[in-house]
């Protein structure tokens, strides 16, 4: 089977994903034919590295790279600024300077965090992204934002940075579970919601059997909106935040236990609820996102042992609508998405109410 190619490129920065099966045994070539440097670091965790690392190393020997292996432990706790510094010294300790590149192998924590160094390590390296999760493939891989949490907030501190090559092997999501898969698909319907009618008709229809097909179209969609608007300047980027704003207050609420997709596709469900009332979606096509959710077996109503009036307190003591001004983004119809600046407190409070 030949290889989706996607060419993304936007001010400074310009590269390539690739989309196909058996392409991690072909990484070596893949980079050989667009770098020249040899000294690389491959940047995973326990699951990724002992999955993939083996091929993956051997197809860079085999093509004269010189990588040494970093591992990180899984989860959303290694990125750290603790983790960064552990790693970098590391990379300096086995002599990789700035000639040399990193290349991340895992999902989106790796990414995220392997990313953030490469943008650091003297001053800059490039980053290649071997995504290996649904979700790292179809959102966290592209775009350029890279980053780690700190203490009191997740994604806080970071940096943006443009992979110069995604490969994206759609073999590796034979070993993913379940429950990871759905975190992707999750976005994945945030995606035809806001973009793309079409692609939520074959999802419905279960016309969707080509994966690689599917994920390059994800790209795509992820790339045109963040090219558009490539650091957040004109808030055309902002609606890729579907669903988020009272997914994210969910999983604070949930104190973290709720995966992210999950969160969100509780979230877009709110956020249709609230279209309907401020910019005229239907109720069938509210209906149609709602059967689609729960046919990727992701939740449409809240969880009991969820308290609501946490989810309101988070988003009404949320900085961002400190002024009373809320940005929120809605869908007039499947396809297409806004951002509402008529949105009010009491439009939430109700949308989370029938959660
Ligand atoms: N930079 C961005 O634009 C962006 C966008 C969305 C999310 N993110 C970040 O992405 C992270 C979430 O990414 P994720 O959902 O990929 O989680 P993850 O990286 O934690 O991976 C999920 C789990 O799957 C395991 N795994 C990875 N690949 C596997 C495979 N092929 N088979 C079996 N197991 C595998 C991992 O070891 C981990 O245990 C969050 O930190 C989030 O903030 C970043
Ligand atoms: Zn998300």
């Amino acid at each position: 089977m030949k290889s989706k190619k996607i060419d993304i490129s936007g001010k400074g920065f310009r590269y390539q994903a690739l989309v196909g099966a058996g392409l991690m045994a072909k990484a070596g070539e893949l980079i050989r034919e667009r770098a020249a440097r040899s000294h690389c670091a491959i940047i995973a965790d326990e699951n990724s590295a002992q999955l993939f690392e083996t091929p993956v190393r051997n197809s860079l020997v085999e093509q004269g790279f010189q990588p040494v292996t970093i591992v990180i432990s899984p989860g959303e706790n290694s990125k750290s600024l603790r983790e960064v510094e552990r790693i970098c010294d590391q990379m300096i300790a086995a002599s990789l300077d700035r000639t040399s590149f990193i290349l991340g192998l895992g999902g989106g924590v790796v990414g995220d965090i392997s990313g953030f160094i490469a943008s650091i390590f003297h001053r800059g390296i490039p980053h290649i992204q071997i995504p290996t999760t649904l979700l790292a493939m179809v959102d966290s891989a592209i775009g350029g934002k890279t980053g780690v949490n700190a203490k009191l907030g997740k994604n806080l501190i970071g940096a943006f940075h443009h992979p110069s090559l995604v490969i994206a092997d759609v073999d590796a999501l034979d070993s993913l579970p379940p429950q990871e898969l759905r975190q992707g698909y999750a976005e994945i319907i945030k995606h035809g919601i806001i973009r793309d009618a079409e692609m939520l008709r074959d999802l419905r229809g279960g016309k969707v059997t080509d994966c690689a097909e599917l994920i390059s179209r994800n790209i795509t969609i992820k790339a045109q909106i963040v090219l558009t608007d490539d650091r957040e300047v004109f808030g055309e980027r902002a609606v890729l935040n579907f669903g988020h704003t009272i997914g994210h207050a969910i999983e604070r609420a949930a104190d973290f236990e709720m995966p992210h997709g999950d969160c969100v596709s509780l979230g877009m469900v709110a956020a249709c609820h609230v279209s309907m009332r401020r910019a005229g979606l239907s109720a069938e096509e509210r209906n149609q996102v709602v059967e689609l959710l729960q046919k990727f077996d992701l939740p449409t109503q809240l969880p009991r042992e969820i308290p609501r009036p946490q989810i309101f307190e988070t988003i009404r003591r949320d900085k961002k609508f400190e002024r009373g001004e809320i940005r929120f983004v809605v869908v007039p119809k499947l396809g297409s998405a806004r951002v509402s600046r008529e949105v009010t407190m009491e439009d939430l409070r109700e949308a989370i109410a029938q959660l």
